[in-house]
């Protein structure tokens, strides 16, 4: 045994900080009481740094496809143009949630890996006569991909000034700086399972005016998403539907956690990103993005050819290590690493000792020590950088 608990470093659900499972434990209040309207609306406050938002946060209770759904059914009518940029299994997801409810969809597929460009999307854009929205993945996680929101809004903004932009934020929300208002975001979708450090169980969705507005002509149909219910319950402090209490009593003490830790969240997952990158280089492996669009929160690589990846992941599952697999076309090709949360340095360390071990036992060319080195010195130059630029 190395460890006595898992290092589960899976794009979430992330592992939770001690006080964070301890608040899951904690006795049910009334749902319609001054205990939970006074925790809704810390948790709805509290969120509204990390979207970048003066605007209204939704708690939801469901998964983070339920957040998706509701960013689709809430402001789009069947028959609206829908322009979907996709990188990846998520930004797929997407697009097809507003097929099913019957938006007219057209595709800017970008390679996996790669990144849309602002120009790609710009010109997709500007040839949808009549759009009505733009579907856009901040991070996408399948490929370990984060877009540059900012510059795509902006294009969209130039060559679709009323197109709303709905993002899939769900995965790098809270780890990295976010800015809604600022890039002129519509509505923003996040989960409690990934940067927050809490349980599954939550969407939270930050609506925007201009989202607002489209809700109240939108007629896809939509009962226990309809957002509006929560904005007419929200002033009360209470949800239309019975929340998920426990899991909101986790992102409530994952927000304090984040609160005192200030920017040095941001910083924590620079440093998690690079040693990751570094570790995974020196051990041999091939990422699947290349530096200036890889994600913050997951990394990606490719299994070598010559690799049995069945008998690699038996051993880092035996040393206490749990990487996720890859999805959709890329299933069996890659595998991905998970750094965000509550990850640390110490994290990081760990996953690429245990990556190292496995991989001199399967004969991969490694000098013993040599990969956690390498994340060592990056975290070291890393530290520099971010302190320098802090
Ligand atoms: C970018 C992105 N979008 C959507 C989802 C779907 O979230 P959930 O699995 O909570 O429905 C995920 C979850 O991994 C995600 O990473």
């Amino acid at each position: 045994v190395t460890r006595f608990e898992p290092n589960l470093r899976i794009p979430g659900p992330t592992a939770l900080p001690p006080s964070v499972r301890e608040a899951g434990g904690r006795q049910m209040v009334n749902h319609r009481g001054e205990e939970f309207k006074a925790l809704l609306q810390r948790v709805s406050e509290g969120m509204k740094p990390y979207f970048g938002t003066q605007h209204d946060v939704i708690m939801l209770t469901c998964a983070g496809t339920g957040g998706l759904e509701a960013a689709i059914v809430n402001t789009l009518s069947p028959g609206d143009r829908v322009l979907a940029v996709t990188m990846g299994s998520f930004g797929d997801r997407f697009a097809k949630i507003a097929e099913v409810y019957g938006a007219s969809v057209s595709r800017l597929e970008v390679e996996w890996g790669m990144a849309p460009s602002p120009a790609a999307v710009r010109a997709a854009a500007a040839e949808t006569p009549d759009l009505k929205a733009v579907l856009l993945t901040h991070n996408e996680t399948s490929t370990g991909v984060t877009s540059d929101i900012a510059a795509l809004a902006a294009a969209v903004r130039e060559a679709a000034p009323n197109a709303l932009i709905l993002v899939d934020a769900i995965s790098a929300l809270g780890a990295v700086p976010f800015a809604m208002d600022e890039w002129g975001l519509d509505l923003v979708v996040t989960g409690s399972q990934k940067a927050w450090m809490a349980a599954p169980g939550m969407a939270m969705a930050a609506v925007g005016p201009r989202a607002w507005a489209a809700a109240e002509t939108a007629t896809m149909p939509r009962f226990y998403l309809d957002l509006s219910r929560h904005r007419e319950t929200a002033p009360a402090g209470e949800t239309p539907w019975t929340p998920a209490v426990a899991v909101m009593y986790q992102v409530d003490e994952g927000l304090r956690l984040m609160q005192a830790e200030g920017e040095g969240v941001y910083r924590r997952h620079e440093v998690a990103q690079a040693m990751t990158r570094a570790g995974l280089r020196a051990l041999g492996f091939e990422l699947l993005a290349e530096d200036a669009v890889a994600s913050k929160t997951v990394t990606a690589a490719w299994i070598p050819e010559t690799l049995d990846w069945k008998s690699f992941n038996g051993a880092l599952k035996r040393n206490g290590l749990v990487l996720a697999g890859g999805q959709g076309k890329l299933k069996g090709r890659i595998f991905r690493l998970g750094h965000l949360g509550s990850v640390t340095t110490d994290d990081i360390l760990a996953a690429i000792g245990v990556l190292e071990q496995a991989a001199i036992e399967h004969g991969l060319d490694v000098r013993p020590g040599a990969a956690v080195a390498a994340a060592q010195q990056a975290l070291v130059e890393a530290r520099v950088r971010v302190a320098v630029t802090a």
